[in-house]
């Protein structure tokens, strides 16, 4: 089927499930959903579109699109008692360990009437989820501040009612300039799915046991949020700051070099591409497009691209074939924004949530679906003979 990609066959060996929602080549660089290239998605459609490609496995017309989008609105705010849970947080806790509860929590208000097993049941989950990630990210923020939630708005597009949510007041309304909408768009869709990830493998792992999707989507958060993966965004802006100026970069190329020395360039490598992430480079792009728009001259984006010249020269990187990921240029994006670094996660795993919950349907689809059950390579000792406490 993928006769002009040249395949592995022992890829196939490997392979933990079959899907037809993402697929990627690593070696050279090509990221497709549902068989439409990311660079067309990330450029032409909105988040919603490609939300409903990767649900349904086709872009949707106008009447579809309309419908879908009305739906998604009129779901996103959250029940009141939901709203007191996050309250209960400490205001400096984390924005992720507040999402990663409240996503669990959504069980309890949202699945007692769901019975997973029916096709309809397992679409109004994943447009609770869609619908209310935004409004939940929202709220992290907020609290972290110590401002007054604002709802959502339904006569907003998502990524406006996102940013709504984020900046507005109940003193102040907040519109935002229309290339930071798009761009916020645009992020979104950039993060929407990636194939076979720690963290939807997480998801996927976690529903093949019939656990409810809230929880599953709970899980894929708290999978994301390691620094080796979507956290690796704000851990490479805070990088970044560190190295302060392009004069200090050979000092951490020489520190990412060295065996030794546990740093690694942030938002550089990937298990996967060998070659460039495409979504890293639509995320340059959108940098530029954002900071010239605001009239931001951002120091930080002069370290990104000299460190991204000097690395792709750098025998060590070419031989390991390290490029820039999708994190690498997104954190520069997000603060131009004014969005602070301990939310960027929180955006990856609002736009990402999508990515799960369609692969979460697609296993639960599947009839002949049985529970994970990675198995493990026993080197440890055996038959040892036992001895009672006093004799040890
Ligand atoms: C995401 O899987 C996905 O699809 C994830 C993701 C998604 O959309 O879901 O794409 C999102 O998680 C992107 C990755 C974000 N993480 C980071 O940017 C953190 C920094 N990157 C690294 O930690 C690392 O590149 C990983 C974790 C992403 C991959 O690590 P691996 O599996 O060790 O990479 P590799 O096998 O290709 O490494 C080859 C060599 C190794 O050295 P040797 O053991 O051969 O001597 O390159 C080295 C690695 O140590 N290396 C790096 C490096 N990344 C790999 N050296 C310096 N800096 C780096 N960033």
């Amino acid at each position: 089927k993928h006769g002009y990609f040249t395949f592995d066959p022992g890829f196939l060996s490997t392979a933990s499930c079959e899907s037809t929602i993402t697929f990627i080549n690593g070696s050279q660089g090509i990221l497709q959903h549902r068989g439409y290239a990311i660079d067309d998605l990330a450029k032409n459609a909105s988040y919603l579109e490609v939300c409903y490609l990767l649900l349904y496995g086709e872009l949707p017309n106008k009447a579809q699109y309309a419908e879908f989008s009305r739906i998604v609105s009129e779901h996103t705010m959250l029940n009141e008692q939901l709203t007191r849970c996050l309250q209960g947080f400490r205001r400096d806790a984390h924005p992720m360990a507040i999402m990663c509860g409240m996503v669990g929590t959504m069980s309890a208000f949202y699945h007692d009437s769901l019975d997973i097993a029916n096709e309809r049941h397992r679409e109004i989950a994943a447009y609770r989820l869609i619908s209310k990630m935004p409004t939940i990210a929202a709220m992290c923020f907020k609290y972290n501040v110590g401002q007054p939630f604002m709802y959502p708005r339904n006569d907003l597009s998502y990524a406006e009612n996102f940013l709504h949510m984020m900046f507005a007041t109940p003193c102040a309304e907040y519109t935002p300039n229309p290339v930071v909408a798009k761009a916020m768009d645009r992020i979104f869709t950039l993060h929407a799915d990636h194939e076979q990830n720690a963290s939807t493998s997480t998801v996927r792992l976690a529903g093949s046991s019939g656990a409810n999707p809230f929880a599953c989507i709970a899980a894929g958060i708290a999978s994301l949020w390691g620094p080796a993966h979507g956290g690796a965004n704000e851990a490479c802006l805070k990088m970044l700051e560190e190295i302060g100026s392009v004069e200090r970069i050979p000092e951490f190329i020489d520190r990412a070099k060295d065996k030794d020395d546990p740093f690694r360039l942030m938002g550089f490598g990937h298990r996967v591409y060998k070659n460039h992430d495409p979504r890293a480079t639509v995320m340059r792009e959108t940098c530029h497009e954002v900071l010239d728009s605001l009239n931001i001259k951002d120091p930080l984006l002069d370290v990104a691209m000299e460190l991204e010249r000097i690395a792709l020269e750098d025998s060590y990187f070419v031989e390991k074939k390290l490029y820039p990921n999708v994190d690498f240029y997104s954190g520069i994006i997000l603060k131009a924004v004014g969005i602070p670094t301990n939310m960027f996660t929180v955006i990856f795993a609002l736009s990402r949530t999508v990515g799960w919950i369609a692969h979460w349907n697609e296993m639960m689809s599947d009839e002949g679906q049985k529970i994970g059950r990675p198995r493990q390579l026993y080197v440890g000792e055996i038959d040892k003979s036992f001895n009672g406490i006093e004799d040890r």
